[in-house]
């Protein structure tokens, strides 16, 4: 087989990454909350209730930035009932998943787990069955300093300086029939931009996400973006995409290959945008917020069976395996690869609800799978992502056409003087052949090279064995006269990091 090709140059770039395309979710479903962020029986719970060991794998990934409190849970939310008096809370019916919200956990306990987790908010309001009134009130009680009802309302329950919320979702998937409150895309689009004119007149600092399509299937699709852009697209910030990807067929290939269908998506939205800006003659560039995606299809069978109307049961627990993390590892580079567009991302969800982490009640916690790319993509992927003109390899796929074995993006730091290449080889039986041109970079060198392989690709971590699955030291790639040569073993994930060389 032919070897794969890469070409890395400085002026090659497709823009920067901004820091928060790292982000996660963090929804009141499951145990994500109750039994994750917070558990005040736990050992390692602080003065708050929060899970110290949650908090530090949190860290671990430096996440910047977190959606809250949904997701399809927003949909029918009251935000009046989680603040104030723990003991005066309200027990509600959550609709979205059926089970029993004890309001233990709410605006102000997330913020106070933000600074902890040294990350930023990002709210979601109840555009299902509230709207612009209840909106206007969370902003005013979350952002406004103080002198009027709801800000001294916040002021009241011990918090004198204001959140300073910065970024803000209008809603959520409000295209699904499934979302309490569903609506038209006429509907929506009337609802938001109400919404967003009167959020920003109380703070006009913020930022706004409108809600585009739940996913690419949606019968709606694109219809759905261009009317609710046509009423909004002065008043918001970015368009939102949503995707959750399973391996339902046992067939691995085609599973790996779903990337390129995230590609599509992505490039589809940014063109529907550029339709619209277009037909407004407007001058400003509509960026987009991945704030939902990830893998999701292990848990399904199990949630059928949950008791409805418990309290945080568990829910949307899937245990990843080995070829998941390909798979994130894939929908990682494809964000990267739109940095230029792309600005937010949220990997769905956090702990415990389809998470890289995973905890038990009253017990311990490990790193699933996913972690690890998640894990190195925020740690070695902020700077300016360069475009490889990548030629692989390909195989053929029956929804996908010809797919590159190769998937693969880098991201230069020029004040760092670092160059990280991500690789995900697709061919699950043999090393792919790896070549770069690296003569713009010829006093790099190399400084690691780690892979996640596993000869098992349905291999996973467990409280049992909790590092099943981990990344691995690997000397297969080297620089040779301007040029980087390599195997990717096969079936894996790899990062290639390259520094000046200072001598
Ligand atoms: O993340 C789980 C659910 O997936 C969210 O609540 C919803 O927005 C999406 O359908």
């Amino acid at each position: 087989m032919k070897p794969a090709t890469i070409i890395l140059h400085r002026e090659f770039t497709i823009g920067e990454v901004d820091n928060r395309l790292y982000g996660a979710f963090i929804e009141h479903l499951g145990r994500a909350i109750y039994g994750g962020l917070y558990e005040p029986d736990h050992p390692s719970a602080d003065g708050d209730g929060f899970r110290q060991d949650v908090l530090d794998l949190v860290r671990e990934l430096n996440v910047p930035v977190v959606r809250y409190p949904g997701g399809n849970f927003v949909s029918g939310y009251n935000w009046e009932d989680g603040v104030g008096d723990k003991g005066r809370r309200p027990r509600r019916l959550d609709l979205a998943w059926k089970t029993v919200e004890t309001n233990q956990f709410g605006t102000d306990e997330f913020m106070d787990w933000t600074k902890k987790a040294k990350t930023q908010a990002m709210m979601a309001i109840n555009l299902g069955t509230r709207g612009v009134n209840s909106a206007r009130q969370l902003v005013e009680y979350c952002n406004h300093s103080g002198g009027t009802t709801w800000s001294d309302l916040r002021i009241s329950h011990g918090y004198p300086d204001p959140h300073k919320i910065p970024i803000w979702c209008l809603g959520n998937e409000m295209d699904g029939n499934w979302q309490i409150g569903h609506k038209t895309a006429a509907e929506y689009g009337r609802l938001a931009q109400e919404s967003a004119k009167v959020m920003r007149w109380i703070d006009p600092t913020i930022e706004l996400i409108v809600c585009g399509s739940s996913h690419r299937g949606m019968d709606t699709y694109i219809d759905w973006e261009t009317t609710v852009l046509d009423y909004t697209y002065d008043l918001v910030d970015y368009l939102s995409l949503h995707t959750y990807f399973g391996n339902r067929a046992d067939n691995t290939p085609n599973f790996l290959a779903m990337s390129v269908g995230m590609d599509a998506f992505i490039e589809e939205v940014i063109a529907t945008c550029d339709y619209v800006k277009a037909k407004k003659r407007s001058s400003k560039k509509m960026m987009l917020a991945f704030d939902e995606w990830n893998v999701w299809f292990h848990s399904n069978e199990d949630d059928r069976k949950i008791e409805p109307w418990s309290i945080a049961p568990p829910q949307l627990e899937d245990v990843y395996s080995f070829e998941d993390a390909l798979v994130v590892g894939c929908m990682l580079i494809s964000l990267i690869k739109h940095a230029d567009r792309v600005k937010i991302g949220c990997i769905a969800q956090l702990v415990n609800v389809i998470a890289p982490i995973m905890t038990q009640n009253g017990g311990g916690i490990y790193r699933q799978t996913i972690f690890y790319p998640y894990l190195h993509a925020s740690t070695y992927g902020r700077g300016i992502a360069l475009d490889l003109n990548l030629k692989s390899p390909t195989y053929e796929d029956s929804t996908f056409g010809q797919v590159p074995y190769l998937e693969s993006v880098a991201v230069w730091n020029p004040e760092a003087e670092k160059l990280t290449i991500f690789a995900v080889n697709r061919n699950l039986d043999q090393g792919l052949s790896l070549i770069g041109d690296l003569r713009d970079f010829e006093d790099y060198r190399i400084m690691s090279h780690t892979v996640l392989e596993h000869e098992n690709l349905k291999a996973f971590n467990s409280f049992d064995h909790p590092d099943e699955v981990k990344p691995q030291a690997y000397g297969g790639t080297e620089v040779k006269n301007g040029q980087l040569e390599g195997v990717l073993l096969k079936a894996s994930w790899n990062v290639i990091l390259l520094e000046q060389n200072k001598h």
